[in-house]
C-alpha cells in the first residue's frame, strides 16, 4: 500500500473516507485532529497547550503538530503505507513531512461550501472515535458500534466552523497547489453519497499499483 495524504476542508468528509480506506487496504489511519483531542481528554501536556487553538477554530502550532506526526510515522505499522488526514495543513508541515517520508498521492476532497456546513452542523460523534451525520441515525443518538450517547464537538459550533473554514482557505488550501506542483495531487468531487465517494478513491488508489 501507499502513503496518502487526504486533502480538504473541515467537514468535507477525510475522516469518513479514511475508515473506508483503513477497512479496504489494512493502513493505519493517522488524524491529527483525533490524536490531538485524544490527548485533550486525558489531559495530557500537549492537549492543555492544543485546547485553546481548536476551540477558537485555529491551527496548533506547526511545531507542536509535526513533532507528534514525526513520532506517530516513526512506529512500525507505518511501514506498510498510511492514510494522513487533516495533516499537513500548512506549506511549512508539507515541507516537513517532505523531509522524513515519501508521499505517493494527495487525495483532495473537494466539496461546496453550502454542504460542509450542513454536514459540520448535523455531525455527532462518539467518544470511541465514530462519527454520525443526524440525517442517518432515525432519532436515535447512540452509536452502533459501542452504544454510548453520541455528542456535538466543541468546534463544530457555527461561529467556529466558521473560523476554522477562513483558516482553511488562507492557510491549507494553497497546499493542492504544493501537491500539483508535485505531480501527486488528485481532486475528487465529493458531494455523492459516502459509497460513490469511496468508489472513486478506490480507483486512484487501484492505479497507483
Ligand atoms: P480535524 O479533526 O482534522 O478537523 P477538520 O479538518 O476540521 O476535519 P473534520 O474532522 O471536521 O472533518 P472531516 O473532513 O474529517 O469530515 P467527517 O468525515 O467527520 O482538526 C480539528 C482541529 O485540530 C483543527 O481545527 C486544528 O485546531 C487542530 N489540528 C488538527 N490537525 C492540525 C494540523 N495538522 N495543524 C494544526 N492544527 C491541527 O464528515 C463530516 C460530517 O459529514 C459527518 O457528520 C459525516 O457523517 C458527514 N458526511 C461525510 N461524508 C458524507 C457524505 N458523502 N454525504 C453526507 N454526509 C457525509
Amino acid at each position: 500500500m501507499k502513503n496518502i495524504i487526504l486533502l480538504g476542508a473541515p467537514g468535507a468528509g477525510k475522516g469518513t473516507q479514511a475508515a473506508f480506506i483503513k477497512e479496504k487496504y489494512g493502513v493505519p489511519h493517522i488524524s491529527t485532529g483525533d490524536i490531538l483531542r485524544r490527548n485533550i481528554a486525558d489531559g495530557t501536556p500537549l492537549g492543555l497547550k492544543a485546547k485553546s487553538y481548536i476551540d477558537a477554530g485555529a491551527l496548533v502550532p506547526d511545531d507542536v503538530v509535526i513533532g507528534l506526526v514525526e513520532d506517530r510515522l516513526a512506529q512500525s505499522d507505518c511501514n506498510g503505507g498510511y492514510i494522513l488526514d487533516g495533516f499537513p495543513r500548512t506549506v511549512a508541515q508539507a515541507e516537513a513531512l517532505d523531509r522524513v517520508a515519501r508521499i505517493d498521492v494527495a487525495i483532495n476532497v473537494d466539496v461546496p461550501f453550502d454542504v460542509i456546513v450542513d454536514r459540520l452542523s448535523g455531525r455527532r460523534v462518539c467518544a470511541c472515535g465514530e462519527t454520525y451525520h443526524i440525517s442517518t441515525l432515525g432519532g436515535d443518538e447512540t452509536c452502533r458500534k459501542c452504544g454510548k450517547p453520541l455528542y456535538i464537538r466543541d468546534d463544530d459550533k457555527p461561529e467556529t466552523v466558521l473560523r476554522r473554514l477562513e483558516v482553511y482557505r488562507q492557510q491549507t488550501a494553497p497546499l493542492a497547489n504544493y501537491y500539483e506542483a508535485q505531480g501527486k495531487l488528485r481532486n475528487i468531487e465529493a458531494t455523492g453519497s459516502r459509497e460513490e465517494i469511496f468508489a472513486d478513491i478506490e480507483k486512484v488508489l487501484d492505479d497507483l499499483h
